[in-house]
């Protein structure tokens, strides 16, 4: 539905983003992955119109809007600080984008009424000066205000980044909630890779102006395509190629000059696979996170290797005991 194809966008001579060639389908959830300064924000704000692009074009449909004005460009924005009016009251903060576009007076207040009982706004609320508001009752107000006029997208650029943890995910649930229900094409910007992962249908890591993998969050997660993406997504561990050839002995090969690459959520702590390599050595460090603990196994000299074991699977490790850990050998990456 929305289409970028070889867009470049430059502030000045600097370059923002490097020829970016991604399609987001109608009514997926889609998340922006990246961080800070990798513009997510700036691909947001071109396919918004607040920014022009260098060279390329987007479409929507089969719609050219590259060089169509942001009004009429059908885009429902919520920003990364909210920019509500805080002196206004809610409902007219909901009702402002339906008289910018001079809605008939008595549309109005049904729409007003009806989204913000969506998003879970009492009458009363819709009294109260945004000032009067908790964070959590601010970003609904927000969503309220980009859905008012029907968008056939909607935009957020870190929603969520003004909450606590507690509320970030409540509200990111009702996020979600409110997307499947009116069904809406949602772009949304995060750099928080758990939002990302638990939300989207689909998503795109940004790094420093390069789009780096697209797919399902299952498919980033598990078959990172580049270096960036192994490192940024989940947890790693990043081994000298030289010394972990040595210790493989000519097993498989690898390249000594590249480092290797072990996701934590890779490793076994039983032997599943007649080729599974196995890590033996001895318990160096443990980090007690509640739901699983972190073990640190030194495996040589050189070479160390985290692993973690959920609480209440298998017997606890004490520091300085013997334990073999196992990786398959299409787990051990190179890039
Ligand atoms: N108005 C501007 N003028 C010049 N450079 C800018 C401008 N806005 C952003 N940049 C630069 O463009 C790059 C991308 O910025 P952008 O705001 O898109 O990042 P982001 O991924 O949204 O980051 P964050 O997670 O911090 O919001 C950064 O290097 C930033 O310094
Ligand atoms: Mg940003």
């Amino acid at each position: 539905m929305i289409r970028f194809k070889d867009i470049i966008i430059k502030y000045g001579d600097f370059v923002a983003m490097n020829n970016l060639n991604l399609h987001i389908k109608e009514g997926e959830f889609f998340s922006f992955l990246g961080p800070s300064g990798s513009g997510k924000t700036t691909v947001l704000n071109t396919l918004v119109g607040f920014l022009q692009s260098a060279s390329g074009t987007i479409t929507i449909g089969d719609q050219d809007i590259t060089n169509v004005p942001i009004e009429k460009r059908n885009i429902g924005i919520v920003f990364q600080s909210y920019a509500l009016f805080p002196t206004m009251n809610v409902y007219e903060n909901i009702a402002y984008g339906l008289r910018a576009k001079r809605y008939p007076k008595k549309e109005i207040d049904p729409l007003v009424r009806d989204i913000a009982k969506k998003v879970d706004l009492t009458d009363e609320q819709l009294l109260k000066k945004v000032s009067e508001l908790s964070g959590g009752q601010q970003q609904r107000v927000a969503i309220a205000r980009a859905m008012v006029t029907k968008p056939k997208i909607l935009c957020l650029d870190e929603p969520l980044s003004n909450l606590d943890a507690k509320l970030r995910v409540k509200l990111r649930q009702e996020i979600k909630k409110l997307q499947k229900e009116f069904g809406i094409t949602t772009i949304y910007v995060t750099h928080d890779q758990e939002e990302a992962l638990t939300l989207s249908d689909r998503m795109a890591i940004f790094d420093n102006g390069n789009l780096q993998q697209v797919g399902t969050p299952k498919e980033i997660y598990t078959n990172p395509q580049t270096e960036f993406v192994q490192n940024f997504i989940g947890e790693t561990n990043q081994l000298p190629g030289k010394d972990f050839k040595e210790f493989l002995q000519e097993k498989l090969e690898i390249d000594e000059t590249k480092p290797v690459y072990i996701s934590i959520h890779n490793i076994r702590t039983e032997k599943k696979h007649k080729d599974s390599i196995e890590l033996k050595g001895e318990i160096k460090g443990i980090e007690y996170f509640g739901l699983y603990m972190k073990y640190t196994l030194q495996v040589t000299e050189e070479l160390q290797v985290r692993f973690i074991q959920f609480i209440g699977v298998g017997k606890e490790h004490e520091l300085g005991e013997a334990v073999s850990i196992y990786v398959d050998p299409e787990n051990i990456r190179q890039y």
